[in-house]
């Protein structure tokens, strides 16, 4: 049986685009991190095994960084649809502008900086907020702690749940993510044929179908496009 689809529930899909104008590199773009980086060397569980120190300097660096970054116009005109709309943001960031702009239901599909995890038991987590994690923090099984972050090769969180609400959301708004790195960039093709679908990036990679492409930054066409839904209204 298709899915229903809710006008009332609005999903936006993020990348490292919405955070740019925040001062966060994106990256795959010019300045990006992975032309400074080589993600065999900071981003695999290899790399972790064969330099975990070198990891836990990478990943404590960006969450520096991302703690000292302050929400923009973006991430703070996605959680004003709240006043109105059933909102699920989910992100491929690993930064916690969406919840420090107001945005209640975020779901990370790639992990997030301010939390981290055992190794030896992955359902122990722990909010770490802006410090740094190093070789001998332990968990409290005395194993050492990683970033809370999806390296490449693993599985991504909350994939099902994530396509669950993409497949029943009246309004879908993609911002800021070249899609290239699967599965989250295949989610968008689960959208209902009769949601609004808004893609929105500076630089227009992916078309998906049914799609509406808008070029330009975050910060002046998400404004913009939750305006003009505020001025709707949810449907009914
Ligand atoms: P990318 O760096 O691949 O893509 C960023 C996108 O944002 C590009 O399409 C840019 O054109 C666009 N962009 C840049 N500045 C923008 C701005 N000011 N406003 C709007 N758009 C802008 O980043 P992601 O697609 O998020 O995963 O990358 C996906 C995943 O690859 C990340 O989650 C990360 C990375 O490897 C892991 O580390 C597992």
């Amino acid at each position: 049986m298709p899915d229903q689809i809710d006008h009332n529930k609005v999903v936006v899909l993020t990348g490292a685009g919405i955070s740019a104008e925040s001062g966060l590199q994106t990256f795959r773009d010019m300045n990006g991190l992975w032309n400074a980086y080589s993600i065999d060397e900071v981003a695999t569980p290899d790399a972790w095994e064969r330099n975990p120190r070198l990891v836990l300097e990478f990943y404590n660096e960006r969450r520096k960084k991302a703690v000292a970054a302050l929400p923009n116009d973006a991430h703070k005109a996605i959680a004003a649809l709240e006043e109105k709309y059933e909102v699920r943001v989910i992100t491929q960031n690993v930064d916690d502008l969406h919840e420090r702009a107001g945005s209640t239901k975020v779901i990370h599909v790639h992990g997030e900086l301010v939390k981290a995890r055992s190794t030896a038991d992955p359902s122990l987590v722990y909010e770490i907020g802006g410090k740094e994690i190093n070789l001998g923090d332990v968990c409290d099984k005395g194993s050492q702690l990683r970033p809370h972050i999806v390296w490449f090769g693993e599985e991504i969180h909350n994939h099902e749940l994530s396509i669950d609400h993409i497949r029943t959301a009246g309004k879908v708004l993609v911002v800021g993510t070249s899609l290239t790195v699967y599965p989250a960039a295949g989610m968008v093709t689960e959208a209902h044929q009769q949601a609004e679908k808004i893609l929105l990036s500076l630089d227009i990679e992916q078309r998906p179908y049914g799609f509406h492409c808008m070029q330009g930054k975050a910060v002046d066409l998400v404004p913009t496009i939750v305006r003009r839904w505020m001025e709707a209204g949810a449907a009914t």
